[in-house]
This record gives C-alpha cells, structure tokens and sequence, in this order.
C-alpha cells in the first residue's frame, strides 16, 4: 500500500525560467486542493541543506501566475553534489516532515533528484523548468516559449537598426549545448543562417552562404548563433573571421544573454506550468516517485529520470531546410 503523504515539498533549482512561479503555485494549491501541507524550500537543494524554507498555502502563492523569476529564488549546490549534503537535505526534510518533494528544473536538477531517490526513501517528481528545453521526456520545458519569444522580439528590432545601416548582425543567444532556442526563433525572426551545437555547418558554408546573400540583393543579414555551437569559435571569432574574410560586410555583435530568462511567462508556460504541476501533486499522492512529468504529444506523461535524461530528445532538422528555403 501507498505510504501517506500529509506534507509535500517544492524547489527550484538550476538557471531560473519563466513559468516557475507559475508552477509553485500550482503545487501549493494542488496541494491544498488535496489537504496536504506545502512547503518551499529557497534556492532549489541549497535551502534543503540550510533547512530554508516556508510553508506555503493557497493563499501565499496569489498573483504569481503571471511574475518572471521564481519567489522561491534559484541556485546550483555544490554541496548538495557531496554524500555529506545530501545526507543533511535528507535529515532535514524527514524532521520537518516532508514526505515528497516536487523538484522545478532542467537536467542537473534531474539528475540531483535521481541520486537522492536512489539513497533515500523519500518520494521525488521533477518538473522540467528550463529555458534549454533539453529534457527528452516532454517535447517542452517551462519557460522555453517565453525565452523564444523574447529572442524574436529582440531580433526583430536588431533587424531594423541592421536594415538602416545595412550591417551583418551575429546574435548570440542562450541554449547552452542545445539549440532549440536558436534553431526556432531563427526560423521565427527570419535569421538568413543559424548556427547550433547540433549541426557544424563549417566556416566555409557561413562564408558562401553569405555571399550568395550579397549577390541576391540583401543588405543586412542577421545570424543567430548558439552559445553551444561547435564550429570551433565563439560569435566575436566568429564576427572577426566574417570581417576578415568578406570585407564588405559592416559586422556588428549582439549577445543577447540573462535577458533571455527573464519577464512574464506566456499563456502556453503558464498553462503548461500549471497541467505538470497538478499532475505531479497527484502522482505522488498516488504512490508514484522517481520519475519526471512531462509534456508529450499534448499528454501529460511522466517518464523515468533515466529516460527522461537520457532519451532521445533531437532537434528538428527539418527547420533547418525550412531556414535555408526561406532565406534564399
Ligand atoms: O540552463 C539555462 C541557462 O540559461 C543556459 O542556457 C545557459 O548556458 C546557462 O543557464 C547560464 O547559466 P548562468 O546563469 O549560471 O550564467
């Protein structure tokens, strides 16, 4: 028989993502819902080890739905890497009285998770919270939307000062080694190249490719760059290599960085948030631990962490052709 879970915990944990507020809240009145006492715990596995937390109600997470960041601050623990830390998050949740915890992050949060279920008899479920959008077992993270949108709206306006002053833009932004953030809003924004960790295009492809769109009458060219990208040099190499080689080109740098985890979540974040967060109160109340919740084929679906980890999780190579169509 399923043991009785009477207090659940939440965290978040790793880089920060829009939609987490929205998914604490969810848990907390999921949890009140369901007459489970709720407690979140500040900066993710850290605030496990300090035993920094606060019991959350229905009432203690009103108008967060629609707040960037998250109330219950972010970190990445070292300490919690060590036996030693995980040793004291494990006393410290079983003195206060957690019985399950719901852990808000991106794969080092995961990952976490999977070593503290496999020493400790303490029930886990992570939620994936992520910009990257680089867990397998959900087609997206929380707050994957929400940095796509904010990088489309940033490109659109370095297209208009690159169309005044007909310059080549390079325009870096986050992913680390995925490139879905770059791979969709450069096909969202028109990018004339996009350059992922996933696909080396080589430095000879970039080169051709922006000639031919010299010779086709373009003026002003934007490239989105992954921070991830392995063509062997970072966007400032990069930049210099183009203006070495291609001198007609006026090249100019934009990394668009932290900006990119930042402002209100999207409807789609917020619903998403919202569906995995329930759905993960109610998995535990059932008796289920040690997996992830996700979203797969618009079903909420949960996975193993191994799977969910490990699984296959490809980008979309056929946006690739798309781009290379569409910029012609
Ligand atoms: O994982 C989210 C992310 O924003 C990555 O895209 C990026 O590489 C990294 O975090 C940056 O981390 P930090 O906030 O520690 O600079």
């Amino acid at each position: 028989m399923a043991r009785q879970i009477k207090t659940i915990g939440v965290m978040t944990s790793g880089g920060d993502s829009p939609g987490m507020n929205a998914a604490i809240r969810a848990v907390a009145r999921a949890c009140s819902y369901y007459n489970v006492k709720c407690i979140g715990f500040y900066r993710g596995y850290q605030g496990m080890i300090d035993n920094d937390y606060c019991e959350m109600t229905a009432r203690s997470v009103r108008n967060i739905i629609s707040a960037g960041g998250t109330i219950l601050k972010s970190a990445r623990s070292k300490e919690f890497r060590t036996p030693e830390g995980r040793k004291k998050a494990a006393d410290n949740l079983k003195a206060i009285g957690v019985d399950a915890m719901v852990l808000i992050g991106g794969d080092g949060t995961f990952r976490g998770g999977q070593v503290f279920s496999q020493e400790y008899d303490i029930p886990v479920i992570g939620v994936p919270g992520t910009i990257d959008n680089d867990i397998a077992g959900t087609n997206y993270t929380i707050g994957y939307d929400t940095a796509l949108n904010t990088v489309v709206e940033a490109i659109d306006k370095i297209r208009d000062t690159a169309s005044s002053h007909d310059r080549l833009f390079f325009v870096e932004v986050m992913g680390r080694d995925a490139g879905f953030i770059a791979l969709n809003s450069g096909v969202g924004a028109g990018a004339e190249e996009i350059l992922i960790p996933e696909e080396d295009l080589g430095l000879d492809r970039l080169l051709e490719s922006l000639k031919r769109s010299k010779r086709s009458g373009k003026s002003s060219s934007i490239v989105v760059v992954s921070e991830g990208d392995k063509i062997g040099k970072n966007v400032y190499q990069l930049a210099d290599y183009v203006t070495d080689n291609l001198p007609d080109y006026d090249v100019r740098v934009t990394v668009l960085g932290h900006m990119q985890r930042g402002g209100s979540p999207t409807c789609f974040d917020r619903t998403l948030a919202s569906r995995l967060c329930v759905k993960a109160v109610e998995l535990l109340l059932d008796g289920e631990a040690d997996i992830m919740v996700g979203l797969l084929n618009n079903k909420i679906v949960a996975t193993n962490f191994e799977k969910g980890l490990e699984g296959d999780h490809s980008i979309n190579k056929e946006l690739l052709r798309i781009s290379d169509i569409l910029s012609v």
